[in-house]
């Protein structure tokens, strides 16, 4: 017997609850498999609210006795929660539950994690925990004692008391029940203090298990920093005497900001530079900010209903590549986010998930935290600040925060004091809330008597449910430079607000080369025309650093794409324009190694279907390694001197200015192994002192061959250390030749050490493979099946994770005849699951729509 088809939630359907609470008061007894919740919560009618039914979520509880006022009350009970009738006044709700935490092992609501308690909530985790109305827009203050025999006990809040056995915490600050957070286990400490701008003396713990004792420095520092750059830019400061990290070995997501008690998965806390790459650092830094900036975006104030999701994670994700921009180099930080904003939010765009930034409808919030929610969420609001200005922007921040503090609040709050603080009518701009798809500008151009005049188009593509788009508001920041590379136009932005508008540029002495979009100024997908030299020409001289690297990396995507549909050699104008990059000493390292590096496959499959070319992932792969080789090739004077230049001697510093070095030597490593066999890779691998270089090599070695002594010895070095064991897993997924990458990601499944349960061991392989793209999609359906297969074991066990990792099956349809009918099958075998989970049917069903 299958169970009814889960019902979707509308926007449009949003009522409040009928109740405010006043105060929760929680008392846990932790057990295994019986642990005791005790809740007792202070009710009172809320005069905004014409729906009276009481009525509490609740999932997988046994209720031990409720009571109202004292009085024992029998409530009527469903799979989703209870009701039961209640006074018209204000009134006391006592609950006793039992929850398993043991047997948990979705990791949503309370869980074990190695030894330890620990809770997540968000978004509907709470219910697993007690009844209650388990919805943002219900805010209130949080009591907590915890018993248990377990040294460390945790909560929200600032400690009250503390004995043998038992602690409590109050929470001050209201708020909803998906930011709670209980924690118990044999932890220790890294703290310090912090001093904030009101003067208030705020203890800082990060707790990591003792066998990690040591690795959580860099994130206690880049919490300091934080907590400075939000008290500096945004006027922030923090408000309880204590602030807590959590790092937890199995963990769904990144990271969660509950009040004054963020759990993290230990990847993005623990680090020291034997077990962590320079990539792991810097995540950890941005991670840790995120968290930290959700305090006041998120808690503070937070969303009325899980529509309004990117309210909080778009802007805080702002905010943290904001953090990044200013710690490390904002060039190379605004090109990294291009990369992942295209390799991620632009495919889901353009797919069977697209979605809103605002969705309307969903039928489980968990498929909903996506790159479009939260990078695309991002971008809507740079645009914002760029429209308005810098000032407009901070005016429209200080008025969010006075106004809305203590509220759950939705996007319509949000552009209000946009509205307010800047007189700007924000009517059309809210449209990139409500239209999914990425908009595609075509532009033309002409030149007549020292007039230009750039002819501009948008177009947004139809999406699921969504067939005809209005135009919408695009800042495109656009500069002009002269035949011999001097500015005549520094940067404008030009708001493009119709279907069709011209831009005009007068009096100048000579048609000039346009560079458009700087900065990546809007998400939108640029169509024009241009020249293999006019691309190098804005490589060679753009003065804005990311179009300088999109005119290599657009006239590079050019290059493959002629070299996988005509066979064509690789471009001379571009390897020369290649070793004039790698060669500019006035250039950061950084962006050089960046540049260095070629379009993804999946990169390139998109561009093809974007062209109306049903893409071969095999003959993509075999273009790429060839220009990889043409590359090497072409530049091979350069390697062996860069190599030596880039050399970072002394002591490892996790810093932008030697994470720029390192990763243009490994750059040049990975290019010399196919000159040189890979000897240098093998000399780098034996002699590196750091795991960036350790990886780096190995990386290189599995591209090139001849990596099977270097991984014997690196499992053997790095077998007790689940998150670097996690890199050798994925990298062997990964990097896998496609003829063999089913067969190797078989064996890593049958590996004694593949812990599948743990989501960042499956993500390791299974995502892993499924980066893979001429893996993945092997013609034979292998790729399919093998993780199909997966997905539904997961799923059983974690639909969370094993829903998001569906997202591999996201681009089937833009394959062939054959392709497409084994992954449509393999879809299918999954929604024929008896027993699949809401999360994965809903995932599934938006696949094969
Ligand atoms: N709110 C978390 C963040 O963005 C993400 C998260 C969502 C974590 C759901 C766990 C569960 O930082
Ligand atoms: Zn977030």
């Amino acid at each position: 017997m299958t169970d009814a088809a889960p019902q979707p939630v509308f926007l449009k359907d949003y009522t409040p609850f009928g109740f405010l609470v006043d105060q929760v008061e929680l008392n846990f007894h932790l057990q295994p498999t019986a642990t005791r919740v005790r809740a007792k919560i202070a009710f009172r009618p809320n005069p905004a609210a014409r729906d009276r039914r009481f009525f509490l979520h609740g999932e997988d509880l046994t209720l031990i006795s409720a009571a109202i006022d004292g009085s024992p009350v029998t409530p009527e009970i469903t799979p989703e929660g209870l009701s039961c009738p209640v006074p018209e006044a204000p009134f006391v709700w006592e609950a006793e539950v039992e929850i398993a935490p043991a047997e948990n092992t979705a990791l949503e609501g309370l869980y074990m994690s190695n030894g330890m308690y620990c809770t997540q909530c968000e978004a509907e985790g709470f219910r697993k925990i007690t009844f209650y109305p388990d919805r943002p827009d219900v805010m209130a203050p949080f009591r907590v004692r915890v018993d248990c025999d377990l040294p460390v006990l945790l909560s929200n809040g600032n400690p009250v008391a503390q004995g043998a056995g038992w602690a409590e915490w109050n929470d001050p600050w209201p708020k909803p029940s998906y930011l709670f957070a209980l924690v118990a286990g044999e932890l220790v400490a890294t703290s310090d203090r912090f001093t904030t701008s009101e003067g208030r003396e705020v203890a800082l713990n990060v707790w990591v298990r003792p066998a990690d004792q040591g690795k959580a420095d860099y994130a206690l520092d880049s919490l300091i920093r934080s907590m400075k750059w939000d008290e500096e830019v945004y006027g922030r400061a923090y408000d309880l005497d204590v602030f807590n990290i959590v790092a937890v070995d199995d963990f769904n997501m990144g990271a969660m900001e509950n009040k004054g008690l963020n759990v993290f998965n230990s990847r993005y806390v623990l680090a020291s530079p034997e077990t962590a790459t320079d990539r792991d650092y810097e995540n950890i830094e941005r991670i840790i900010a995120h968290e930290y900036f959700h305090n006041w975006t998120g808690d503070r104030i937070t969303c009325r209903d899980w529509f309004q999701l990117s309210l909080k994670e778009g802007l805080t994700v702002f905010r943290d590549s904001q953090f990044s921009a200013d710690m490390r180099s904002a060039a190379v930080k605004r090109i990294e986010d291009v990369m992942t904003l295209r390799a991620r939010q632009f495919r889901e765009d353009n797919g069977p998930l697209a979605h809103p930034v605002r969705p309307e409808s969903y039928t489980e919030i968990n498929n909903f935290y996506t790159a479009t929610v939260y990078e695309k969420g991002a971008e809507v609001i740079g645009m914002l600040r760029r429209l308005v200005g810098p000032e407009g922007y901070a005016r429209a921040l200080d008025l969010y925060f006075a106004r809305h503090d203590g509220q759950a609040c939705t996007i319509e709050d949000w552009l209000q004091v946009f509205e307010e603080a800047t007189g700007r009518d924000l009517t059309q701009f809210k449209r990139w809330y409500s239209q999914a798809g990425t908009p595609r500008v075509k532009v033309t151009e002409d030149f007549r008597d020292g007039t230009y005049t750039l002819h501009l188009e948008q177009k947004t593509p139809p999406t699921p449910g969504q067939d005809e788009k209005q135009p919408q508001v695009i800042p495109l920041a656009v500069g002009l430079l002269s035949s011999n590379g001097d500015e005549v136009l520094p940067t404008t932005v030009i708001e493009l607000t119709e279907a069709r508008q011209d831009a005009v540029f007068e009096g100048l002495a000579a048609k000039p080369v346009p560079s458009l979009l700087r900065g990546f100024s809007a998400p939108v997908i640029l169509e024009r025309d241009s020249a293999p030299e006019e691309r190098a020409f804005l490589l060679a001289h753009d003065t804005d650093p990311f179009n300088k690297w999109e005119a290599g990396r657009s006239l590079a995507r050019e290059v493959l794409i002629a070299m996988v549909t005509e066979e064509a050699a690789p471009a001379p104008a571009w390897l020369d324009a290649l070793a004039a990059v790698a060669r500019d000493e006035a250039l950061d390292p950084a962006f050089r190694a960046l540049a260095l590096r070629l379009p993804g496959e999946d990169e390139l499959a998109e561009a093809l279907a974007e062209r109306g070319t049903v893409p071969d992932p095999l003959a993509i792969h075999a273009a790429r390694e060839r220009a990889k080789t043409a590359v090497a090739r072409h530049l091979d004077p350069l390697w062996a001197g860069l190599y030596a230049q880039m050399d970072c001697p002394g002591p490892y510093s996790p810093g932008a200015a030697d994470a720029g070095r390192r990763a243009l030597r490994l750059a040049a490593l990975g290019y010399m192994a196919r000159l040189d066999g890979g000897a240098r890779a093998q000399a780098h691998f034996a002699a590196a002192d750091n795991m960036t270089d350790e990886i780096g090599a190995l990386s290189v070695l599995l591209e090139t061959g001849g990596a099977d002594e270097a991984l014997d010895r690196f499992a053997r070095r790095w077998g007790h250390d689940r998150l670097v064991m996690d890199k050798w897993f994925g990298l062997q997924a990964t990097l896998a030749a496609p003829e063999r990458a089913v067969a190797v990601t078989r064996a890593l499944t049958e590996h004694p050490e593949f812990t599948w349960k743990n989501p960042n061991r499956f993500r390791a392989v299974i995502g892993g493979f499924s980066a893979n793209a001429a893996g993945f999609h092997d013609a034979s359906g292998a790729g399919y099946d093998l993780v199909a297969d997966w997905l539904i074991r997961l799923d059983a066990v974690n639909p969370q994770t094993a829903a998001r990792m569906s997202t591999a099956f996201e681009t089937w349809a833009r394959y062939d005849a054959g392709r497409r009918e084994k992954a449509q099958a393999a879809l299918e075998r999954i929604a024929a699951r008896e027993g699949l989970s809401r999360d994965m049917g809903e995932m599934v069903d938006r696949l094969l729509a």
